[in-house]
């Protein structure tokens, strides 16, 4: 008998990776260095470069790479089209789309970045119809607030680059393996981050953050809070925003995120509420709360509508595709596992 992988390939390492990873203690590293120490420390910029390139830039190579971002940010009319003919789509499928459209064949990390760097505008276009306004702001934070929100608020377009950067990179997630199964094909980048994009969407990947927030902002007080789960745990449905497959103790973005909710905003009743959902569903049944539980809540208090959420990760995450199609290009074997066939084989017609 031909043994099986564990299905959903859980606890397997398929291949070797030097950009990401949880380490013993828990805590999540980009490229040898823990997130949550260099996220008060580096700008979105510094760290997407450190993920892209696989070390910290000099002040010139951000200041090219910061250039680089801007300079590529704008759309072409035939995107912004696009974008405008979708108006009203779910963001994700609209990125998706426009993504597709675009013509990148080379493989340099430039080119890819060119690509992530068309996020922002993609999600303005997609949510707004239209060009988007002249762009405000120097930093890649700044001027992604001011598309989401139509707002300039420096402290605000700070607490999102938080965020981003938590969002940024996590080793072989679902949108990160499928892409790379697209890249080991030597399939060009576009067709790698479109099939990046098409998984992240599923609410077991990246879906789960605008249920969330609908929940924690009806509930209003902790005997619904325990009756929600109590209902959900009975029914065996998933509640979303916990659980996670590698985290089983404690997610540390999570974490991150919850210690700026409750020192930013310590009287908010759903910051209140989301706290003790977490503590209650530990106590019930040792699931941890994951990034998207406290991320939902965390970008609606930064004025941010929930529509956003997930184009949101996914225009953070890109950064971290771009690392993992030059890596894989760069010791390539095609990703092509077997399946171990259960039909029949003697059927005659
Ligand atoms: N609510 C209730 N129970 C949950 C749960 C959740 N959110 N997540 C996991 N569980 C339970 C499962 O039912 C299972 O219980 P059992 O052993 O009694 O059958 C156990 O925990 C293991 O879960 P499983 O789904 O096998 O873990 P996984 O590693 O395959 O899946 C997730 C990980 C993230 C897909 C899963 O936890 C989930 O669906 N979470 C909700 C969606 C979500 O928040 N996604 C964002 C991820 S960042």
């Amino acid at each position: 008998m031909q043994e099986l992988a564990p299905k959903g390939l859980e606890g397997v390492y398929v291949d070797k990776s030097e950009i990401a990873t949880t380490d013993k203690t828990g805590n999540l590293v980009y490229r040898g260095y823990k997130v949550i120490d260099i996220s008060d420390r580096l700008s979105f910029e510094q760290i997407a470069y450190l993920v892209d390139y696989g070390k910290l830039p000099t002040s010139d190579e951000l200041k090219t790479f910061s250039k680089f971002l801007l300079d590529n940010s704008r759309l072409s009319e035939g995107s912004v089209k696009i974008a405008e003919l979708m108006k009203g789509r779910n963001l994700i499928d609209i990125l998706r789309t426009v993504v597709s459209s675009l013509q990148v064949d080379s493989v340099d990390a430039e080119s890819l970045v060119s690509i992530a760097a068309k996020f922002p505008e993609i999600i303005y276009c997609g949510a707004n119809g239209g060009s988007p306004p002249k762009i405000k702001g120097n930093s890649y934070r700044e001027r992604f607030y001011y598309l989401l929100t139509g707002t300039d608020d420096p402290e605000k377009g700070k607490l999102l680059e938080k965020i981003l950067i938590m969002y940024m990179e996590h080793e072989f997630n679902a949108s990160t393996f499928a892409l790379r199964v697209t890249a080991s094909t030597l399939a060009d980048p576009v067709c790698a981050f479109t099939t990046a994009l098409a998984t992240l969407k599923g609410p077991l990947h990246g879906g789960a953050n605008s249920e969330v927030l609908r929940f924690l902002l009806k509930i209003r007080n902790n005997e619904e809070v325990r009756k929600y789960v109590d209902t959900a745990m009975e029914k065996k449905e998933k509640i979303m925003g916990f659980g996670h497959r590698v985290y089983k103790d404690k997610d540390p973005r999570a974490q991150y995120i919850k210690g700026i909710l409750v020192k930013t905003f310590p009287d908010n009743l759903a910051v209140r509420n989301a706290v003790f959902m977490e503590e209650y569903i530990w106590e019930k049944k040792k699931l941890a709360a994951n990034l998207d539980f406290y991320g939902a809540l965390y970008l609606h208090l930064l004025g941010i509508e929930e529509k956003y959420y997930l184009s949101i990760f996914a225009a953070a995450r890109v950064f971290g595709w771009v690392a993992h199609y030059s890596e894989q290009r760069s010791n390539n074997k095609i990703i092509r596992p077997l399946a171990l066939y259960t039909g029949k084989t003697d059927l005659n017609l």
